[in-house]
């Protein structure tokens, strides 16, 4: 861990602020100058950026993204981009995931009267069938083929088999591919020094696909990736066009691994009451696994950093307990005591809520509807 969380780390929340626990709180300084950050660190590389909502799924915070100079936003899910586009009037949006089914193209059809819908594909199954239903409608749909540099989730694989099936997707009526995306995710497991090597070999093979697209007489416009541990570099090939991070809005218990965050870039916290306590060294807090979701984190042991308590453990989570655990011979917990717990993953952690309270000055100001969590379809 190469900024290590110490036992000055600071809380967010006052110690006189109220509030009923658990709760998800947001740092507004630490939030607004995330986003801050890296609108400029894409502005500075003459990089579109594109930032994935997955992680706050709040129109809210789309919107601060979008005054900060986003030219658009990323979904997954078409339920998250009707949102974006009804609640949070974003105006461009990506569908970086491989959507398929003929219910969720014509929902994707419909939002075409309201905004720009890019589809990301990587099966000509997906491709035939929107192409289809998009010229029965009279209606010309943009598509980014996906593709795969390291990650091995979906996508085509960089190269000739991106290239083969960008040929196929050109051909399709009703379509326009128009870019290439991919997810560098394989930078989020590497070890921290070989986060940058992976980034811009990813960054590399995007650049040389689309070339080698280019070269086949299709026209695209956009060279896309996204990851927040590999968003300093692979944005910085030159060829790259777009980035798309997401959990850099938030950052969260497993990005201090990457060397370059710490507990002071962590803008979403749980704020948790100590409800019970058997011993000096073990206690429970009102945080369980309908709190804090249950990735593990590679940064600290766990399931969540608590802020200023670096050796304290959360070593068990049930559905509303979270059982901490404090080394022997460290002053225990007391029932009562409010603790802000680092979620290891911020994503479907945020996903778990009804509501986000946001912090100014040590107190909460205001609360956002995370408007489109369940939304998964
Ligand atoms: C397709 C896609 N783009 C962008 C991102 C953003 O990556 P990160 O969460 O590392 O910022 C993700 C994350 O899962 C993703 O799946």
């Amino acid at each position: 861990m190469a900024v290590p969380a110490t036992a000055t780390d600071r809380t967010i929340l006052a110690p006189d602020a109220t509030i009923e626990t658990p709760a998800l709180i947001v740092s507004e300084e630490i939030l607004h100058r995330n986003i801050a950050e890296m609108a400029s660190f894409a502005r500075s590389h003459d990089v579109n950026l594109r930032p994935h909502m997955k992680t706050h799924k709040t129109p809210q915070i789309a919107r601060l993204q979008l005054q900060a100079g986003a030219i658009g936003i990323t979904c997954a899910k078409v339920g998250e981009a009707e949102v974006m586009i009804d609640q949070a009037g974003v105006e461009d949006v990506l569908l970086a995931y491989p959507t398929v089914g003929e219910s969720k193209f014509r929902r994707i059809l419909a939002l075409l009267d309201r905004a720009r819908v890019v589809v990301g594909v990587d099966s000509i199954e997906a491709t035939e069938a929107l192409g289809r239903l998009a010229t029965q409608q009279d209606r010309t749909v943009d598509v980014f083929i996906e593709v795969d540099t390291g990650h091995h989730r979906s996508g085509v694989p960089a190269g000739e088999p991106a290239v083969a099936f960008a040929q196929q997707v050109a051909r399709q009526r009703g379509l326009r591919l128009c870019g290439v995306f991919t997810h560098e995710g394989q930078a989020n497991s590497a070890p921290a020094d070989e986060i940058e090597g992976i980034a811009l070999a990813a960054g590399r093979a995007m650049v040389e696909t689309a070339e080698a697209i280019r070269n086949r007489g299709i026209e695209l416009e956009t060279v896309s990736v996204g990851s927040t541990p590999a968003a300093l570099y692979t944005p910085t090939v030159p060829g790259i066009t777009e980035m798309r991070p997401g959990t850099y809005v938030f950052n969260d218990n497993s990005a201090f691994r990457f060397g370059r965050l710490g507990v002071g870039d962590c803008a979403a916290r749980f704020a948790a009451t100590v409800v019970s306590r058997t011993s000096a060294s073990h206690c429970i807090v009102d945080t369980g696994s309908k709190s804090l979701a249950m990735d593990p984190s590679k940064a600290h042991p766990g399931h969540g950093y608590i802020v200023g308590h670096p050796d304290a453990t959360i070593v068990k989570l049930s559905e509303e307990h979270g059982e901490v655990q404090i080394p022997d011979g460290e002053a225990g917990f007391a029932i009562g005591d409010r603790l802000e717990i680092i979620p290891n993953h911020i994503c479907p952690t945020v996903n778990l809520m009804d509501e986000m309270f946001l912090v100014r000055d040590g107190h909460v100001v205001d609360s956002w509807k995370i408007a489109a969590r369940g939304k998964v379809r």
